[in-house]
């Protein structure tokens, strides 16, 4: 029988503030992109956290859950609760969208979960708004070749 691949979601939430400002850009050219998003303001931003693995057939389980939660509350949750996105290093020269929030938020999960187990990092700016981001820059040919179910690939896909 083959060893079954299941994906485990936990989520996390937490509250941060943030406004869209492009620094080599003129104060017009901001408020003609980003409008009111220039003006500081929060969010209560939800993240679910993905890992996809085999089903460890003594446990029972894809990952010790517990140590999931570790993780992803020291590297993300505790980083971004209560704090200014701007004000954060991982956020120079870069816009603290929900896009790169995404992005920052797989990069420190992906340095300690490793990208074999990290699946997908999913964050909700509010109920009506998530990103979903699975590392990677421009998709693999052959990833587009296959669609989005990789249920049953050989072998891991490349990740840059
Ligand atoms: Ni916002």
């Amino acid at each position: 029988m083959p060893e079954a691949i299941a994906y485990s979601t936990r989520r996390f939430t937490f509250s941060a503030g943030h406004h869209y400002r492009v620094a080599a850009w003129s104060e017009d050219e901001n408020q003609r992109v980003f409008g009111r998003l220039t003006v500081p303001h929060g969010h209560n931003y939800t993240l679910d956290v993905t890992v996809r693995g085999r089903v460890d057939r003594a446990t029972g389980m894809v990952i010790d859950l517990a140590e999931l939660k570790r993780i992803v509350n020291e590297c993300v949750v505790e980083r971004f609760d209560h704090a200014d996105l701007n004000a954060d290093p991982l956020f120079r020269g870069r816009v603290p969208t929900t896009e790169n929030l995404a992005i920052v938020a797989w990069d420190l999960l992906a340095a300690k979960l490793g990208v074999e187990r990290l699946w997908q990092v999913r964050v909700w700016e509010d109920a009506t708004l998530f990103v979903d981001y699975r590392g990677g820059g421009e998709p693999q040919a052959d990833e587009w070749a296959r669609g989005d179910d990789r249920r049953g690939e050989a072998t891991p896909r490349a990740r840059r």
